[in-house]
């Protein structure tokens, strides 16, 4: 009697370990929250999280960035494709803008300054003789916090962050929320919030280098680029917008079609030269629902890019120059990554004809980026 009994409950006990082991991840396995250091006196936090298809994306609330995204090549070997670093340290010390949100704005404003209704607002130079990606200070250098979201379906995080006015000469206080999803089809989707209590500008983005042969393996000459762009935005030497957007056909920026990186970003044409290679905005068509793709043919690893903004900006890595060491020890070289950083363009508080970056007070700035990626 004893000897069933003892076998019914290994029975019982077994088909406990077996359901519990085929049930999908549970929520709280879905995002794994670590506490890997403090900075400015704020915890910073590792987050990984994984979705049905068993791919990770890691993030930090340390300028509210992604450091990892481990997806599979064709014959699903997986390897993470986006620049990071190993440990807290040499994250805080490393690169500031590696896969971090870039505020309030993205990109250059010529010589710091801008004017709103008359009063001029001057920023902090930090790239030559204009600011650049907010500031020394900006967002990508901030401690977000992390909310903790009661059970989410999909792998979800948001970090939020008060900004407050006249920030890096910015002003008003900004309330900025970003929503990181990972999806089941391998979706990053970035879902932007911003609302300010006086006049100001906004430029938003995410600052991700990417590497289809995995990060610190070689350069991304030979990946191959479609930006749904029938112009650009030119610059001066200083990549301050010149007002001009030429039409990109005949000219090596014609993405329309797909070429490789290297193809053409050798060739004596003025864009080229004063932007040492590819460090330019495209003015999205936004006729269709892909912006943007990059294909690598070795792997067979392909990254969509939808996003409901007028731009992208696409950078070359023409300043990587293989001082920065990342995961695992790589180097990343000269040209080892590309940014596709969706948003307005560089500039536009000083180009009153490009579209507008002026966000009112009352107004809810919302806007959403999409990475996806997948194999061909
Ligand atoms: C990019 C910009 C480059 C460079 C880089 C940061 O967004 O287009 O010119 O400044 O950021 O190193």
């Amino acid at each position: 009697m004893k000897k069933i009994l003892l076998l019914s409950l290994i029975t019982v006990a077994m088909a406990v370990v077996i359901t519990a082991c085929n049930q999908p991840a549970k929520s709280k396995e879905m995002v794994k929250k670590e506490l890997i250091g403090t900075f400015k006196g704020k915890d910073v936090f590792l987050l990984t999280l994984t979705n049905k298809a068993g791919n990770v994306i890691k993030l930090t609330n340390f300028g509210a960035r992604i450091t990892w995204i481990e997806v599979p090549d064709r014959n699903g070997k997986k390897d993470n494709i986006t620049f990071g670093f190993d440990t807290f340290d040499s994250m805080i010390k490393g690169d500031p803008y590696y896969g971090s949100v870039v505020g309030r704005y993205a990109n250059r404003i010529a010589k710091g300054k801008f004017t709103l209704d008359g009063v001029e607002y001057t920023l902090t130079l930090n790239n030559g003789p204009n600011s650049l990606h907010g500031g020394p200070g900006g967002w990508h250098s901030a401690v977000w916090n992390t909310e903790d979201l009661k059970n989410p379906k999909i792998p979800t995080v948001v970090f939020t962050l008060k900004s407050p006015d006249m920030e890096e000469g910015y002003p008003g206080n900004m309330d900025v929320r970003v929503r990181y999803t990972w999806t089941d089809k391998n979706e990053i989707i970035i879902d932007y919030t911003c609302a300010t209590d006086k006049k100001t500008v906004l430029n938003i983005t995410n600052h991700a280098y990417f590497n289809l042969h995995g990060a610190g393996n070689g350069d991304i000459l030979d990946h191959q680029v479609v930006i749904k762009a029938s112009r650009f935005v030119p610059v001066d030497s200083t990549l301050i917008p010149t007002g001009e957007l030429r039409p990109v056909a005949g000219t090596p920026f014609d993405f329309t079609v797909p070429h490789t990186v290297g193809e053409r970003i050798g060739e004596n044409y003025d864009q080229l030269i004063l932007g040492k290679g590819y460090d330019h905005t495209f003015v999205l068509d936004n006729k269709e629902e892909v912006d943007a793709t990059v294909y690598e043919p070795v792997s067979g690893r392909l990254m969509e890019v939808m996003t409901d903004q007028p731009g992208v900006q696409f950078y070359t890595g023409n300043f990587l120059n293989g001082k920065m060491i990342g995961h695992g020890g790589k180097p990343y070289n000269y040209r080892s990554g590309l940014c596709l950083e969706t948003g307005h363009f560089p500039d536009s508080p000083n180009h009153p004809e490009f579209p507008t970056t002026v966000l009112n007070p009352g107004e809810t700035f919302k806007s959403q980026t999409i990475y996806r990626f997948s194999v061909r």
